[in-house]
């Protein structure tokens, strides 16, 4: 876990203010990654986008209220992770989505999304997508 304690309470503080706008920022989040990625868009062609929207509000929403407690935040993490594989998302796909919600955050934040700020979703992404990794390989692959 890599997330300083400072590292949390910017996150906190950041996330006070986008999370209003939160159906907002997610909007912008898949149009963004679907403007630089378009080979994504295929991966939810049969998705409801508002409900997965929703979805992935409240995983960002989770991971902000348990920044601190690895020990609950991780298995989740490493579950979301194996779920992926298994909807065929691949270990690099997780680049481009990481650039969009920095990008999306950004823009929602405005002024707000300072250099710490950017640096600590910044973090907060590594942490989630390493977890989501590691959670998708075959056990023997984790262990090595
Ligand atoms: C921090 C990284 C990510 C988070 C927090 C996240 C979150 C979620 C959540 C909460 C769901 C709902 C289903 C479930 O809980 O299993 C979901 C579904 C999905 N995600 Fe992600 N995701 C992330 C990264 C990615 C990446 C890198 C891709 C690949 C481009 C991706 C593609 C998908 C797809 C294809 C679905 C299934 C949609 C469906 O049900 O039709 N996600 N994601």
């Amino acid at each position: 876990m890599n997330l300083t304690e400072t590292h949390i309470e910017t996150l906190r503080e950041s996330w006070a203010l986008a999370e209003p706008k939160s159906a907002a920022l997610i909007t912008r989040f898949y149009e963004i990654l679907f403007e630089r990625a378009p080979e994504k868009a295929a991966m939810f062609a049969g998705t409801d986008m508002d409900a997965q929207g929703r979805k992935l509000g409240a995983a960002v929403a989770f991971v902000i209220a348990e920044a601190g407690r690895p020990g609950r935040l991780l298995p989740a993490l490493y579950d979301l992770g194996r779920r992926h594989a298994g909807y065929g998302v691949e270990p690099e796909d997780y680049d481009a989505v990481g650039g969009a919600l920095i990008s999306a955050l950004s823009e929602t934040l405005g002024d707000a999304f300072a250099t710490r700020t950017r640096d600590a979703w910044a973090a907060a992404y590594e942490t989630v997508s390493c977890a989501m990794i590691a959670g998708g390989m075959p056990r023997a692959e984790r262990s090595a």
